[in-house]
Formats: C-alpha cells, structure tokens, sequence
C-alpha cells in the first residue's frame, strides 16, 4: 500500500498530537539514528557487518581468540564516535524531554551521541564505547588499562556482544518504560536483535502507540500503530517543533 503525501502529512500531525497529549514518551534508537552523524549502520548494504565479521570483532570467542585485534576496533570505533556530531535527529529527542513531563531513550547505539546533544534519561542496553570492563571482576574503567589493576583480568570494551547477556538492570528499566509510556517512538532500527527488539511488542501489548520512524519497512512496520517513512534527522525535528 502506498502512502500518499496527504496521508503522510496526516500521520504527521496525529504523531505530534499524541506526543502533546503524552505523559510519558520513549523512544527506542539503533544505528540508523547516528547514520546522519556520519556513523555507519550494521545491516545497510554499506554497513559495518557487510565489511566486518560480527564472530570475529563482536563475540568472547573473537576477543579471546585476538585480544589486540578487537580492542583497535573498538578503538577505531571510539575515536568515530568522538569525532562524529550528534545530529538534528538526536538534538529533536534531546528537546523531547523538555516537553513532555517524562522522556526515556532507550538506545541500542553505543556512541555517546544522545547524551553529547542534552539528553538525560538514557538507558544503553548495548553498552558503550567510551568504557572497558575487566573480564572477570566486571571493574569499569575509562583508560586503556588492557589488564585489570585490581585483579589481573582482561580488559574489555563495555560492549554486549553477541550470545552474551544485556545489562539485567538497564534491560529491566527499558522494559518498564515500555510498559508504562503512552508512546513508544522506534527511530532507525531494524529491529532484527533480540531481547531490544522485544521492547516495541512489550509496549503494544501494555497499550501505547507506537509510531516507527525508518526510510525502510522492518518487520516491525506492520504490527506499528503508525510509520513515518523518513531519516532520523528529517522526521524528529518535524515531531518535535521546539526543537531547532
Ligand atoms: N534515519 C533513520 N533510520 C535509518 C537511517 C536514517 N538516516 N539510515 C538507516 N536507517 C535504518 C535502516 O533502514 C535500518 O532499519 O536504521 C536501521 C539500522 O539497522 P541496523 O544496522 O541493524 O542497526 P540496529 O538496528 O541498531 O542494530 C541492532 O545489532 O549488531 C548489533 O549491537 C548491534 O546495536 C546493534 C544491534
């Protein structure tokens, strides 16, 4: 089914209605919101997984296999993110919660770019870039340390990598936005990786409207309330009208 531009603009102005009426919006991201920041996606054709095997750099087996390997990778990785903007998509989210009374991100991202643009409540279910952790004792540190001080352990980039466990914590937190808030926004994910891509459904089942925001159908986009196809950095701004 096509949708025609009077049909988009009507999405549009439903969208911004609830999010006006909303007491709590969350908002789930992946990679496809730091696209526009010049940060690559994993699945897009020219995505990081099309040049970069996920066994290799992104799993205890590879890590343990070549340690050095998958630290300058990640390395790599940190200073793209370090030098990458946040862009007008991640300013919009940022303004978002200084209009509706409460604002969680959800972000599967591991950049930093959400804080860096103002945001407050951000939950990373998948880590971060800027932190390692000892692969025994789980210490945290921010230097490049590659052998834990306290116990001896291999440092590790504070990444979840495939086949292991999300943070217990953070994951519970983000679920329970996703039951409590009256809308759930889903910004540039594909919606492939499980458990984060369980939270949209967690969120239909307690009631909330759902709007995805993608230039491409995910298989999310049939069982979404609504879907605005469009880029992070074009939609959200149009969502959220204070922002600039
Ligand atoms: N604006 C919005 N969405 C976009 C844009 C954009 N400018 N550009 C691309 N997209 C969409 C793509 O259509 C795709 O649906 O962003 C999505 C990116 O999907 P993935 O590359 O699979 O990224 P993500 O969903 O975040 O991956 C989830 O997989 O590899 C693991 O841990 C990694 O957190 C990651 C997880």
């Amino acid at each position: 089914m096509t949708t025609s531009h009077n049909d988009a603009s009507a999405t549009m102005d439903l969208v911004r209605q609830r999010l006006a009426e909303a007491h709590h919006v969350c908002i789930l991201t992946g990679a496809g919101v730091s696209a526009e920041s010049g940060i690559a996606t994993f699945r897009d054709p020219d995505g990081i997984w099309a040049r970069f095997s996920p066994q290799e750099l992104a799993s205890m087996d590879g890590f343990m296999s070549n340690p050095d390997r998958v630290r300058d990778w990640y390395a790599h990785r940190k200073a793209i993110a370090e030098t990458a903007q946040p862009n007008a998509g991640h300013r919009a989210l940022a303004a978002l919660q200084d209009v509706v009374p409460e604002c969680t991100i959800v972000t599967q991202n591991v950049d930093r770019l959400h804080q860096r643009a103002g945001s407050r409540r951000v939950l990373e279910v998948h880590g971060n870039l800027i932190e390692n952790r000892c692969n025994d004792c789980s210490k945290i540190r921010t230097d490049d340390e590659i052998m834990c001080p306290d116990c001896g352990g291999l440092m590790r980039p504070n990444v979840v990598w495939f086949g292991e466990n999300l943070p217990a914590d953070v994951f519970q937190a983000a679920e329970e936005a996703c039951r409590r808030c009256d809308v759930l926004l889903v910004v540039g994910t594909s919606a492939e990786v499980y458990p984060a891509a369980s939270l949209p459904y967690v969120a239909l089942r307690a009631g909330a409207t759902v709007v995805e925001v993608n230039p491409n159908q995910t298989s999310l986009t049939p069982h979404a309330t609504m879907a605005i196809h469009g880029t992070s950095a074009d939609v959200l701004p149009q969502l959220v009208p204070e922002s600039v």
